[in-house]
């Protein structure tokens, strides 16, 4: 017989779903968060927001026609004041969108034992499936069960996708090359954006093109104390360019000017975030920014990120246009080996990651 605290740990591992579909009534305390870390999303603090936030808006339709170079200009103060934008008019099929989020909550919705199949601790597999952040190291675990998805090579990744829902491998491959698309042809923009327009950042941008692309589908059941525990806690995102889909539920906030601020949901638009990578790139011109998921007692959540970057072993450095004697290179060339490897050393607490590849 396994000791009680064993068989209170093993619940934990099959996550938050589980326990709300057994109906807690109580937060367990392994999700009950220090005061200070709290969400305090109902009370009036310095530094929580009391409205939310309109992010900057990217017409993308625009940035194809003769207003391409104002728009450049909004997409270059957008990633240096938020870090963030939301992008409409983006070319994605609706219904890529639609079928996208359904699939997943059908996915979250199958039995535990089927979902459970997916379950792996090698952070390299192309399928995984989980709670928290990392559910072998955090102390407190946050609000959140995840299936992540490797995406590249497509076709030799997604006979490794979950074969149940029957549709799921063709609605999430759809959708991941879709927002592939999207991405590299943002990420052009963003290039430009910046003024890396040299030869070797040609060859940056070529590299996009057999890139690393992570999926991560997000389900935040309802949470019966949600002023107790958050979703995902404060973080960064590592790569170049994250693009977001969140449903119609609130929940994502990011850090602005010292304050939490709650990003309305825009209904078919994607929310895009500067990565640590992009940082890197621009030499700290445009900020990976601090972001959070908070939960709530009735309504579930579900939002699927989309990372990309550079292929694996691909180093990110400061782009040489952007280092001169007003601004010398601010940080070390880094690649996703060297993530791995922080991250599976220690807790990726906030932005320690980025630190660590700070000069000076
Ligand atoms: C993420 C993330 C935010 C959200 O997956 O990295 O920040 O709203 N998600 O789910
Ligand atoms: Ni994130």
């Amino acid at each position: 017989m396994s000791p009680p605290a064993m068989a209170e740990t093993d619940e934990f591992q099959k996550g938050v779903k589980h326990l709300s579909e057994n109906g807690v009534r109580k937060l367990p305390s392994k999700y009950v968060l220090p005061v200070s870390d709290r969400p305090n999303v109902h009370e009036e603090l310095p530094n929580v927001a009391k409205s939310s936030l309109k992010l900057p808006l990217i017409d993308f339709a625009q940035l194809q026609g003769p207003n391409r170079s104002r728009v450049l200009q909004s997409l270059a103060s957008a990633c240096e004041d938020y870090g963030f934008f939301q992008v409409v008019n983006h070319g994605i099929p609706i219904e890529a969108i639609r079928s996208m989020i359904d699939v997943s909550s059908r996915f979250f919705g199958l039995p535990y034992e089927e979902r459970a199949k997916y379950m792996s601790s090698d952070m390299t597999s192309p399928v995984r499936y989980g709670t928290s952040l990392n559910q072998t190291k955090d102390s407190v675990f946050c609000w959140r069960d995840f299936l992540k998805l490797v995406c590249n090579p497509l076709s030799e990744v997604l006979p490794r996708w979950p074969s149940s829902p029957v549709d799921f491998r063709e609605v999430a491959a759809t959708y991941a090359e879709e927002t592939k698309r999207l991405f590299l042809r943002m990420t052009e923009a963003i290039m430009e954006s910046l003024g890396a327009t040299t030869p070797e950042d040609d060859e940056t941008l070529k590299k996009f093109k057999d890139g690393s692309q992570l999926m991560v589908v997000n389900c935040f059941p309802p949470c019966p104390e949600p002023d107790l525990t958050l979703g995902m806690p404060p973080h960064s995102d590592y790569g170049f360019l994250t693009l977001l889909l969140q449903d119609q539920v609130q929940g994502l906030q990011i850090q602005h000017k010292g304050k939490w601020i709650t990003v309305e949901p825009l209904p078919n638009s994607f929310v895009v975030n500067v990565g640590d990578h992009l940082e890197i790139f621009s030499n700290g011109r445009y900020k990976s920014v601090l972001h959070r998921v908070f939960v709530n007692p009735a309504k579930p959540r579900l939002s699927v990120a989309s990372l990309h970057s550079l292929p694996f072993n691909c180093k990110v450095g400061p782009s040489p246009k952007l280092i001169d004697e007003q601004n010398p290179r601010r940080y070390k060339d880094t690649d996703f080996a060297t993530f791995l490897e922080y991250v599976s050393s220690c807790e990726p607490k906030k932005k320690n990651f980025l630190e660590s590849r700070k000069l000076g």
